[in-house]
């Protein structure tokens, strides 16, 4: 594809590189590119933007999957729709699945996913199944049931998913070029199954392809993951071609609490390929991260300010220089967990009903 193919609105806008004209939409995409004047500042780089998925519909940057992923399935004439999900994407398939008057199964790790996740698949009239195991068991499970017929799969496995993931590439590209008039030198993003690592791989190598950008203009892929499940990490690390599975994993980054990136094989060499790396963080790093941004206005789940705790950590380190451009990738609202934000915050202050009091109360 070419920036000037791309016309219309949100995800859409890029059929041009995309296996269909239309989906089934919401509609999704066209999220803010956010200044964050301070907090580039403060950590030290050129130019820092905060691309928000959490602007999409559903509140994650999972609407770009599902607006390609239902509308194929649609096309090849399934009775029922499942993904396995730390959340996110029970959500999205849930009002996807809403939307085209399908019948979705979603199976979550049981105690381990966020309030207004759970709470978003249940309303949109999602069948869920709460797994006693974590995500990776569910999405094995997830894939016997595919593997016999009885459901359409639509987790990141699915490539169709990632081809609407491909978008966030697009439009992050497009409006930095708008703006700077270079494209950015670096994108960090939170890594889970690392679908968004090869969506946006493949998102530069077709535009590399068609000539819209040149082989030292793409931006290295840096990926973050908490400390408690960092199979991406380690495999960087060792030069592994791909991951090996992680069985204990924890953190309050619940959407990215996964043992076994499915899409690894295909985001190592977007990685190494973009002379990018990968960096742990801790929980109290990513709660750091996520009062960053919300100094800033912007309201963002854990999982999301990993990606903030990730170039702060490689800054300080030197690993990113301060000449740089980085465009930090946010991929879930503030309100899926609303428990972390209320954790993270301050607390509220209880008072009498009584103007005199209110006053008295806040001069203490
Ligand atoms: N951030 C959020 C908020 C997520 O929900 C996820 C994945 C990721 C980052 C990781 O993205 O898998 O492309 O590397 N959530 C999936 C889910 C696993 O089920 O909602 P990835």
């Amino acid at each position: 594809p070419t920036f000037d193919d791309f016309e219309g609105r949100g995800v859409w806008r890029h059929s041009s590189a995309l296996p269909f004209e239309e989906g089934v939409t919401l509609p999704e995409g066209d999220t803010p590119l956010h200044y964050v004047p301070r907090l580039e500042e403060d950590v030290g780089v050129r130019n820092l933007r905060i691309k928000h998925e959490g602007m999409n519909p559903t509140g994650s940057f999972k609407d770009r999957g599902m607006t390609v992923g239902v509308r194929v399935a649609e096309e090849v004439g399934v009775d029922r729709l499942a993904c396995a999900s730390t959340g996110n994407t029970s959500a999205a398939l849930a009002a996807y699945g809403a939307r085209a008057g399908l019948e979705t199964l979603v199976l979550l790790p049981a105690g381990k996913v966020a309030a207004g996740k759970v709470a978003q698949a249940s309303l949109h009239g999602a069948r869920i199944l709460e797994v006693d195991g974590n995500f990776d068991s569910c999405l094995d499970i997830v894939q016997d049931l595919a593997d016999r017929g009885e459901a359409y799969l639509l987790n990141s496995l699915n490539p169709f998913r990632l081809e609407g993931q491909k978008t966030i590439g697009f439009e992050i590209l497009e409006r930095f070029h708008d703006d700077e008039g270079r494209f950015p030198d670096r994108i960090v993003l939170p890594v889970g199954n690392a679908g968004n690592t090869s969506a946006l791989y493949k998102a530069f190598r077709e535009l590399v392809a068609s000539g819209e950008l040149d082989e030292d203009q793409v931006p290295k892929l840096t990926g973050v993951q908490a400390e408690g499940a960092a199979p991406m990490v380690e495999a960087i690390e060792h030069g592994w071609d791909d991951t090996e599975r992680w069985d204990e994993v924890e953190t309050r980054a619940t959407a990215i609490r996964i043992g076994n990136p499915v899409n690894a094989p295909k985001a190592l060499p977007g990685i190494r390929n973009t002379d990018g790396t990968a960096v742990a963080v801790s929980d109290e790093q990513i709660t750091a991260a996520q009062r960053d941004l919300a100094e800033e206005g912007i309201g963002v789940e854990p999982a999301s300010a990993a990606s903030v705790a990730g170039l702060r950590k490689l800054r300080d380190q030197g690993e990113i220089g301060a000449d740089e451009d980085v465009v930090c990738l946010t991929t879930g609202h503030l309100l899926k967990d609303p428990d972390a934000a209320a954790e993270a915050g301050a607390d509220p202050e209880p008072v009498p009903n009584d103007t005199d009091e209110v006053l008295a109360h806040l001069q203490d």
